[in-house]
């Protein structure tokens, strides 16, 4: 949730530290600070806000070579300075930075305030660096590997030592930590959108181990101190792609992209010959997937919605019982393992614990789980059994748009490739390619459409609820396209499936309350309409997404946004954008901060 920066080197610390501070704002925005090596000793500065607000109160003359970042996302005490990260022993010589929980915190800071140490803020991540102290001698690293088993948690940290000018000292358990090598200067950080302006090379720390940098290497441990040989891996995003490129906000260029990054996720894994889909990173024999007789998968926020289409997917096309369930119910369900079962966790940044903690649980009692991810090298891919990488490049803005659609292009490509494993003939595979690749251009043209969308925001921004109705394999993006509008513009709005509103929303209708139907062309069209009229009957607002040329829902609700027509279980696609761009609009219109919405923060790291 937090973003941590580390950085020793040539240059000139405190600019690189914000800089990396600026790309990694979307992890948390509502404090920031950093400590850096100046003259002997270290300086630390830190405010409440943004990271502007941090920059500010920073000396432009600060020099320094080496120090440490913090942004924060609160969970434990108010946002203001004190509580802002990096926080300082006793001497003032020891800064910490800290992004997970430690839970036994109570407790440590009993004991540490016994033994005289004393406490500013209301953080549990304080007591971290007054345990650090308590065992510093003259040996940074041992103090932290003499401080570390005493926490009950999850964390990852960075810390620097006055009296050890040049080292950075990080530690890893449950939260990420990357470093970064770069020429005669090494970084660590949270995630590698903070160091990709500086170097291409990384190594991904797991848990348990602890790593030393000074500008000329780095040694990485275990908590016994046995020596950990660390692979050096390549960052594949580049600078530009975390870059707004003229854009007002990165939600735009994120819903802009998607016709880029579903192509991307669907390219080199069509066999037209076969027509048949091939998923590389699977780990699973043509024996195994013929063996798959159910499907569960596990996800949080719009993950979820997107794993319920991959589910309907799966029951309507290769006939596997499917179900899409929220990790943080998995985990504390004892859930039961069945024979046959393969199991998906889904997640754009690999780093949500709700999804990392089912995942574990599951892989103990001897689940299977592969992952369908976006982020490289993060927690879920790695400790995943396999998976899927999405390809949708860095996402920055905190509501989810473009992993959506990449997610579901996932779906469809396992689908197909269960499905021409099982009954789906080779045509109906042809058929299925076709439809999939059109996909892309028919967004395209659905994107041309949005300065319609912009107006419309414009007459229903005022509103205060709404109502998202779908049915199908359309009902979860209802529920994604209530989930984006309230989570950006913070209107109230709930998704239903439109069947189920005269089991109780029908009650909210009234002129005020707008409901926003999907309408495609599908079996259920009939029973959709007639859900519409009942709420014209009652007053209620009626904006439908439908297919061009429906002349009859023109007629009987008070606005329309036409998708091109495409086949029944392909509508996701489409639906889905005129909802993220109506939210983008909405939030808009109302002034919101549309990237960094208010008590949000992307990559939930903690439950
Ligand atoms: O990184 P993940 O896909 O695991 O994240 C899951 C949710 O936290 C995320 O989708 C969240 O709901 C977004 N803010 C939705 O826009």
């Amino acid at each position: 949730m937090c973003g941590i920066i580390g950085y020793c080197g040539p240059k000139n610390a405190t600019k690189v530290i914000v800089q990396g501070l600026r790309r990694l704002e979307y992890r948390g925005y509502d404090s920031a600070g950093i400590a850096v090596g100046s003259n002997g000793s270290l300086k630390v500065i830190k405010s409440k806000g943004k990271i502007k607000d941090l920059h500010n109160k920073i000396p432009e003359d600060l020099e320094s070579t080496y120090g440490i970042g913090h942004t924060r996302w609160a969970t434990h005490g108010v946002v203001n300075d004190i509580n802002a990260h990096p926080h300082v022993d006793c001497t003032g010589d020891l800064a910490v930075v800290h992004n997970g929980i430690i839970e036994n915190f109570e407790s440590l800071k009993n004991m540490l305030k016994a033994e005289g140490h004393t406490f500013h803020s209301e953080t549990d991540s304080e007591v971290i660096v007054h345990l650090i102290e308590k065992y510093f001698k003259d040996d940074l690293e041992k103090a932290v590997k003499e401080a570390l088993p005493l926490l009950k948690g999850t964390f990852g940290i960075v810390c620097v030592h006055a009296k050890e000018p040049g080292t950075i000292v990080g530690a890893r358990n449950g939260s990420p930590l990357v470093m970064g090598i770069g020429l005669d200067e090494m970084f660590l950080a949270s995630d590698v959108t903070a160091i990709i302006a500086h170097t291409k090379q990384a190594v991904y720390l797991e848990d348990g181990e602890i790593v030393v940098i000074k500008p000329d290497g780095f040694v990485t441990t275990d908590i016994d101190d046995r020596q950990v040989t660390k692979e050096i891996e390549q960052i594949t995003w580049e600078l530009q792609e975390i870059e707004k490129n003229g854009h007002p906000f990165f939600m735009e260029k994120e819903i802009i992209e998607q016709p880029e990054s579903i192509r991307r996720a669907i390219s080199g894994r069509i066999d037209k010959d076969q027509a048949t889909a091939h998923l590389g990173g699977l780990n699973l024999s043509t024996k195994d997937l013929t063996n798959i007789e159910r499907v569960k998968i596990i996800a949080a926020g719009t993950s979820y919605y997107a794993s319920m289409v991959g589910a309907y997917l799966l029951e309507a096309i290769p006939r596997i019982p499917a179900i899409a369930e929220l990790a943080s119910e998995v985990r504390y369900r004892n859930p039961i393992i069945e024979k046959n079962t393969l199991y998906f966790a889904v997640t754009q940044s690999g780093e949500t614990v709700d999804t990392l903690y089912a995942m574990k649980e599951l892989k103990r009692k001897g689940a299977t789980v592969l992952g369908i991810c976006n982020v490289v090298g993060s927690s879920i891919a790695r400790d995943s059994d396999g998976g899927v990488y999405i390809h949708s490049g860095p996402e920055i803005a905190v509501a989810s748009t473009k992993a959506f659609t990449s997610q579901i292009s996932v779906f469809y490509l396992f689908s197909l490739l269960l499905a021409r494993m099982r009954d789906l003939s080779f045509s109906e595979g042809e058929k299925f390619i076709q439809d999939l690749q059109s996909i892309p251009f028919k967004v395209e043209k659905i994107l041309d459409m949005r300065l319609k969308i912009k107006e419309m925001a414009k007459k229903y921004a005022h509103c205060s609820d709404f109502l998202f109705l779908g049915r199908g394999v359309n009902y979860p993006v209802a529920l994604e396209g209530a989930l984006k509008l309230k989570e950006i513009s913070y209107i109230h709005a709930e998704g239903y499936s439109s069947a189920e509103i005269k089991h109780g929303p029908i009650a909210l209708i009234n002129e005020d309350t707008p409901s926003l139907f999907l309408v495609p062309d599908d079996d259920l069209r009939g029973k959709i309409i007639s859900n519409i009229k009942e709420v014209k009957a009652r007053k209620g607002k009626v904006i439908a997404i439908c297919v061009e040329g429906d002349e009859e829902i023109k007629d009987i609700v008070d606005d329309i946004v036409e998708i091109p027509k495409t086949t029944e279980l392909f509508y996701p696609f489409l639906m889905v954008i005129p909802l993220q761009l109506f939210a983008y609009y909405c939030a808009l219109e109302l002034g919101r901060d549309v990237d960094q919405p208010r008590n949000l923060a992307k990559s939930v790291t903690v439950e």
